[in-house]
């Protein structure tokens, strides 16, 4: 019963590569100490450009997706690896979604706390999608049509990944309802919003970044 344990571990390592701090360092910099400071795909977009942006935002929401297919496949994989090595497996019956739900959790503190970065890291945004499109694909739809039309209003990423983040439980409990899987969401949500509180002290003060008076990197 210890391969699930194992999954968790590395659903945190995942979630903890650091993909904005690398493609930073290519780039000749250091996200930390510009902008946010964040290593998320928007900082990175604004310091280093679209492509970077983009090149980040692909692989952080990999980096959720990829957790919650490997919890998904924990049966098989954990067969995969008693037929190569020869031993007894226990099949993970009844609490695989906690577990689903667990690595989805670890993937997404991974990637705001990495311990390669001393616990320093991005908002989670896009691994949060990549969670969600796993999760529910129609939800994680509507949640990124409203991302796209309040930064279609506002154009500031942090107040749509704000009201995206604030809709995707409320889409889940309505679209899927289950509880374990919406609790989740609903958590994960919350602590994504709390990743923004400087973005939300920025937007009462009228401070934060946006694409309406940025110019382009
Ligand atoms: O996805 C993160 C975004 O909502 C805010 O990023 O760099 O403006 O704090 P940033």
């Amino acid at each position: 019963m210890w391969f699930p344990y194992l999954l968790l571990a590395i659903a945190y390592l995942l979630g903890s590569f650091p993909t904005g701090y690398l493609v930073g360092r290519m780039a000749g910099i250091d996200i930390r100490e510009l902008g946010s400071g964040s290593t998320g795909a928007t900082n990175v977009w604004r310091n280093v450009g679209k492509l970077a942006g983009i090149t980040v935002f692909v692989t952080d929401f990999a980096k959720g997706a990829i957790a919650i297919y490997m919890m998904q496949s924990a049966n098989y994989l954990q067969a995969l690896l008693a037929s190569t090595f020869g031993y007894t497996q226990t099949t993970i019956t009844n609490n695989l979604s906690l577990f689903v739900i667990g690595a989805g959790m670890l993937a997404l503190i991974g990637h705001s706390r990495p311990v390669w970065l001393g616990f320093k890291g991005g908002k989670s945004v896009a691994t949060g999608v990549g969670i969600l499109c796993m999760l529910n694909w129609i939800a994680a739809i509507a949640a990124f049509s409203i991302w796209l039309a309040t930064m279609a209003i506002w154009r500031t990423v942090s107040i749509s990944s704000i009201a995206a983040a604030a809709a995707a439980p409320v889409l889940m409990w309505t679209l899927q309802g289950d509880i374990i899987y919406s609790s989740f969401v609903t958590v994960g949500c919350i602590f994504i919003i709390w990743l923004h509180r400087s973005n939300i002290e920025r937007i009462l003060n009228g401070t934060e970044f946006s694409f309406k008076t940025e110019s382009k990197p």
